[in-house]
């Protein structure tokens, strides 16, 4: 028996693969929600006899598909992708995201944007009229760092995105590391006015990789709710 949770994050998992055609190359997100596409992928692959390609957007996805019988190969070997199918942290009306939560937002922007389509899986609560509430994460090289991260805060000061704190992301004692080798500031906003220029302008900052901001890159949000119903955006 699933919780209301579990279930909301199964059912939309569970509609969003029936986007998957036979023989198709599909981008494979990260996360709890993303976990659930990837069993549903898997389930097909072994029992309906479902031909697919899966380019996973992290270590932990590469293992559990893997695990699921689905063959895995590297953007670059598959080149381009027919789909990419992801959780999110949010998602606002023009389907813009703040992914990230997990730490993997720029393998995951490089694989959603390298895809002819994506679908993003996602519960109510992922739903908001404006994004910021999570916390933006940026992930930054090690080199310089602290000057990066006063850049940042500079930026958002001239911005007049007021009252915001930013913090090194932490694994206990030990700043997190990302898979690339990166540390990560996540950038408490609260609101985040204009995602498009914050989303330019993060990315001229030289020691600034990616932010986790997607605009322009999802094209269908698939909501599953607790009680088994399905929403697709159009
Ligand atoms: C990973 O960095 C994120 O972009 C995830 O896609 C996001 O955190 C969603 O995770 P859940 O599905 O577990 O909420």
């Amino acid at each position: 028996e699933l919780s209301p949770i579990d279930t909301a994050k199964f059912v939309a998992a569970k509609r969003a693969v029936e986007f998957v055609e036979d023989g198709m190359r599909v981008g494979l997100g990260t996360g709890s929600t993303a976990a659930w596409m990837v069993r549903c992928l898997g389930e097909l692959v072994r029992e309906a006899g479902l031909t697919v390609t899966g380019v996973p957007t992290s270590s932990r996805t590469a293992d559990l598909a893997r695990q699921q019988g689905i063959k895995v190969v590297s953007l670059d070997e598959a080149k381009w992708l027919d789909l990419t199918i992801d959780g999110t942290d949010e998602f606002d009306a023009d389907l813009c995201l703040i992914k990230g939560g997990g730490g993997v937002h720029l393998l995951e922007k490089i694989v959603a944007t390298a895809s002819d389509r994506m679908v993003v899986i996602a519960d109510p609560s992922k739903s908001v009229d404006q994004l910021g509430a999570f916390p933006l994460p940026i992930e930054v090289i090690p080199f310089g760092w602290q000057t990066s991260k006063s850049l940042v805060e500079e930026l958002l000061t001239s911005m007049d995105v007021l009252g915001q704190t930013t913090t090194l992301r932490m694994n206990g004692d030990r700043p997190f590391i990302s898979d690339e080798g990166n540390y990560i500031i996540d950038l408490h906003l609260k609101r985040i006015g204009d995602p498009r220029r914050l989303s330019m302008v993060l990315n001229q900052i030289p020691g600034v990789v990616e932010n986790g901001l997607f605009i322009d890159i999802c094209d269908v949000v698939v909501v599953g709710h607790g009680d088994g119903r399905v929403e697709v955006s159009d």
